[in-house]
């Protein structure tokens, strides 16, 4: 359920005209409903409400604009960051520090040191090596680190390969059968207080039983730690439940997801906590576009937009699926490309796909476009770092500039020696 709809024949987010927004402020540009953030963050809090002890963290990385995540922290989200930048943000949003879970496996000592100094409420942790030099790092500091312990349970999440994080082979996290011994000698380390354990098998999952099953080795291995007597009072269960992009695509709900948590931890006794992203932001957002022009092809004609791989990488980089919607349709559909502006192939949207039918000049939105979108962006071919626009009922503003390409520019020098 989202808030973009036809009133009068255009399409809105919330009150408020695709087709004025595109002309205030240019296209490409992002464009993302509150009503629907909210609805999301409150449906899944809802879904959970069902277990005893919850701390829900939106996943940053999903989309870390600033209004966004100002949102959510009125929500009551906390933030699961990756780098100092997404921690920098979440902090500059009012998500207080105990509520910042970080993630991520490369985090360097510098990271560390400063989410330390924030007082960030947990550590999840990718390796021994890195619960080692958190604790000196804490210990030098004359602080303690509360820290989860991330954990590779050998599952296959069944979503795509490049978003699948939860298999022997993946990077992330600690083997399975190596976690419990990892576990009692991080505890022992001063400066550490090991609390828990965490996992996150991957993003767009289509089905529960992969999370089940993962959850449920989780819940072995935290009676194997309590066993050895170290303490867990955290198991964090990450994210990764999907979201629908194509008519058809049938998904499990929030409540069906909550229900599923509450059969499988019913006994742990421990604050869960989640990291969800794409189920919150998903649907939320759009990127609108306008038809630069409509060239011959061989099976189809091509519709080229202006906006592209740089402002919008998932079709490129994961063959991914985002509805085509003409801002304002004229009934009629056609078959056609989907293509960017950029040049190479993989700058493409859709082949022989039905869609609305366009000419140029016509706007037109490609959909849900909340999560992984403009925080994918780039500059490839020198363009334009995309805006973002949020829209509340009929009002609206732009929570992310467009940063031109002479800004970008403005950057680069030519070395003393070319001059
Ligand atoms: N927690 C951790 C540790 C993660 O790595 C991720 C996503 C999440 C939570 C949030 O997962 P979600 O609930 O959104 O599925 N760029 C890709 C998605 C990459 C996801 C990376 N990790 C895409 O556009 O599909």
């Amino acid at each position: 359920m989202d808030h973009f709809s036809y009133q009068t024949g255009i399409l809105h987010a919330e009150d408020v005209s695709l087709a004025d927004v595109a002309e205030a402020v240019g296209t490409p540009c992002y464009v993302y409903s509150s009503a629907t953030l909210r609805r999301h963050a409150r449906v899944f809090a809802e879904a959970l409400s069902v277990l005893p002890s919850v701390h829900i963290a939106f996943a940053v990385k999903a989309n870390p604009n600033l209004a966004v995540l100002r949102l959510l922290a009125s929500e009551g989200y906390g933030a699961d960051v990756v780098s100092a930048g997404e921690m920098d943000r979440a902090l500059k949003a009012g998500v207080a520090p105990e509520h910042v879970v970080f993630s991520g496996v490369g985090k360097t000592a510098d990271e560390l040191t400063r989410a330390l100094q924030a007082g960030i409420g947990q550590f999840n942790l990718e390796s021994e090596e890195e619960g080692v030099e958190l604790a000196e790092i804490a210990a030098a500091l004359g602080l303690t680190a509360s820290a989860a312990l991330r954990v590779n349970p050998d599952v296959d999440a069944g979503t795509h390969a490049k978003i699948s994080t939860g298999m022997a082979e993946n990077k992330f996290g600690v083997a399975y059968d190596r976690a419990a011994g990892i576990y009692g000698r991080l505890s022992a380390l001063p400066g550490l207080k090991m609390r828990g354990l965490a996992v996150h098998i991957g993003s767009q999952l289509s089905r529960l039983e992969p999370l089940e099953d993962a959850f449920t080795k989780m819940g072995e291995l935290m009676r194997a730690i309590r066993a050895q007597g170290d303490t867990i009072t955290h198991m964090d269960l990450g994210g990764g439940v999907g979201v629908p992009y194509k008519p058809g695509d049938s998904f499990p709900s929030p409540q069906q997801y909550g229900a599923m948590v509450a059969r499988v931890t019913a006994d742990w006794g421990v604050t869960l906590m989640f990291e969800p992203g794409r189920i919150i932001a998903g649907n939320s957002g759009v990127l609108i576009t306008r038809v630069v022009r409509v060239k011959e092809g061989v099976n189809a004609p091509f519709v080229v937009v202006d906006a592209a791989m740089n402002d919008l990488a998932r079709p490129a980089l994961y063959g991914a699926w985002h509805d085509f919607l003409a801002v304002k349709p004229d009934g009629g559909t056609f078959t056609a490309n989907i293509v960017g502006p950029i040049c190479e192939s993989s700058d493409t949207f859709a082949m022989g796909r039905q869609i609305d039918t366009v000419k140029a000049g016509d706007l037109a939105v490609f959909r849900t476009a909340g999560a992984y979108g403009a925080t994918m962006a780039n500059t490839y071919n020198s363009r334009a770092l995309v805006p973002e626009v949020m829209v509340e009922g009929d009002k609206w503003a732009i929570v992310a500039k467009r940063i031109d390409p002479a800004t970008i520019l403005a950057a680069e020098d030519v070395p003393a020696w070319l001059k």
